[in-house]
């Protein structure tokens, strides 16, 4: 299936979406008797053949403790993990494969930084700066350390058309900020932020910026060293890779002085009854038997999309999101929550309908096999601040069509004849 038409503007080599399609086995699956029409991506994605039976082959051929045996699956399991890092550190062109750490995910990522670096250099009277468009992850870490530095958490403001307000960014961002954290693209309004903007500003003030990149990633071309992050973050199973696995970059030597996050096996490198030294990078931030099966996932769902070209992902999504854009901007009694300009947003699409109750036409078209978000997204602030409690949200991904944006639509117009009568 082409997802190209008239007027188009591919750069790269088309992926073919069928061809696609056909290595994710839940798409063949019904959903209350009809085909799965997946959009719920900005929560999770779904797992290709690939990255699944990455998991069975190492748990059938591979399973074995890292970096602790001498024998052959020891050895086997921790040069495949290793080899994974250094995929992902070549994904966002990682300067070095010991400047990508393996958390949990990007609640974790973010929650390290709050507690080793900004623990450390955040004191009473600073400031910490983030957007009024953070997921929850990206708040409450950064509340409860102003709370206990007696720091200051300020936040860039986001205008109704979805948009940071950079106007302030000299007066918010000043020389008492020592943290900029900041998502790259928003989970509900789908806006891409000016991340190197940011980052730029942050480093004329000598503060440090966090980019919360969970929702670009996977989506787009990420490149750490031209962003100049000091700090990135981000989820495996929102990029077809397996939950529980995540990944913090931090340039070395900023990882190098932090403290560690948490203590036990691996990140040691002496320890006496008295006292330990801590192991050298990444190591220090790694302690227990770490997620070795899905660290090597991760590095084959990176190879996939890899496969795919970033670019290509961008611009299958790009695409999709302006059909979409365009098709729900003509129903009546919708409201789209973002940018209008589908060039100046990611892949997600939030809104709400003004006679329809977003959980009630998330049922309904759950109904008809189509999966949405439906809820706060885990942005309360943002989504109150559009007079909303909640809202739908419809999310793309490397598989979708625009014969599934049609069948949303449609969706759409069945619920509104069923509740507005
Ligand atoms: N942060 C995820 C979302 O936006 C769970 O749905």
């Amino acid at each position: 299936m082409s997802i190209t038409g008239p007027g188009t503007k591919l750069s790269g080599r088309e992926f073919d979406v069928a061809t696609v399609r056909a290595d994710f086995p839940i798409l063949s699956r019904k959903i209350n008797d009809h085909p799965l029409v997946y959009l719920d991506n900005a929560a999770t994605t779904q797992k290709p053949r690939q990255v699944i039976d990455a998991i069975s082959n190492y748990y059938e051929q591979t399973n074995s403790n890292v970096h602790r045996g001498v024998h052959t699956l020891s050895i086997e399991a921790t040069d495949a993990y290793e080899v994974a890092r250094a995929k992902v550190a070549k994904f966002i062109n990682a300067p070095r494969p010991e400047t990508v750490i393996w958390t949990r995910n990007t609640s974790e990522s973010l929650n390290l930084v709050a507690a080793t670096w900004a623990d450390k250099n955040v004191g009473e009277g600073d400031n910490i700066v983030i957007t009024a468009m953070e997921h929850h992850s990206n708040i409450v870490p950064w509340q409860q350390l102003a709370a206990r530095k007696h720091a200051e958490l300020r936040y860039l403001a986001a205008g109704k058309d979805g948009l940071l307000d950079m106007a302030n960014i000299e007066s918010t961002i000043d020389s008492r900020t020592k943290i900029v954290s900041a998502t790259h693209i928003s989970n509900v309004l789908g806006t891409v932020n000016p991340v190197a903007e940011l980052a730029n500003r942050a480093h004329e003030v000598g503060a440090v910026i966090l980019i919360d990149a969970a929702q670009s990633v996977p989506h787009m071309a990420v490149d750490v060293q031209a962003i100049d992050a000091d700090f990135l973050c981000f989820s495996a199973h929102k990029m077809l890779g397996p939950t529980g696995i995540g990944v913090l970059y931090g340039k070395y030597d900023l990882l190098d002085e932090m403290p560690p996050f948490m203590f036990g096996g691996d990140m040691i490198l002496e320890v006496t009854y008295e006292d330990a030294k801590w192991n050298e990078l990444p190591y220090k931030f790694e302690a227990g038997t770490p997620n070795i099966a899905d660290a090597i996932a991760t590095g084959v769902a990176v190879d996939y999309l890899t496969d795919l070209e970033m670019d290509n992902v961008w611009e299958h999504e790009q695409q999709l999101t302006a059909y979409a854009l365009d098709r729900l901007t003509a129903l009546n009694g919708i409201t789209i929550f973002g940018p209008e300009d589908p060039a100046l947003r990611g892949g997600v699409i939030s809104f709400v309908h003004d006679k329809i109750h977003p959980h009630d036409l998330g049922t309904a078209l759950d109904q008809q096999g189509i999966a949405i978000r439906t809820g706060h997204h885990c942005a309360m602030p943002l989504i109150r601040s559009y007079d909303v409690v909640a809202a739908a949200r419809a999310s793309f991904y490397v598989y979708n069509t625009k014969t599934e944006i049609d069948a949303l639509v449609s969706g759409i117009n069945d619920t509104e004849r069923y509740f507005v009568r």
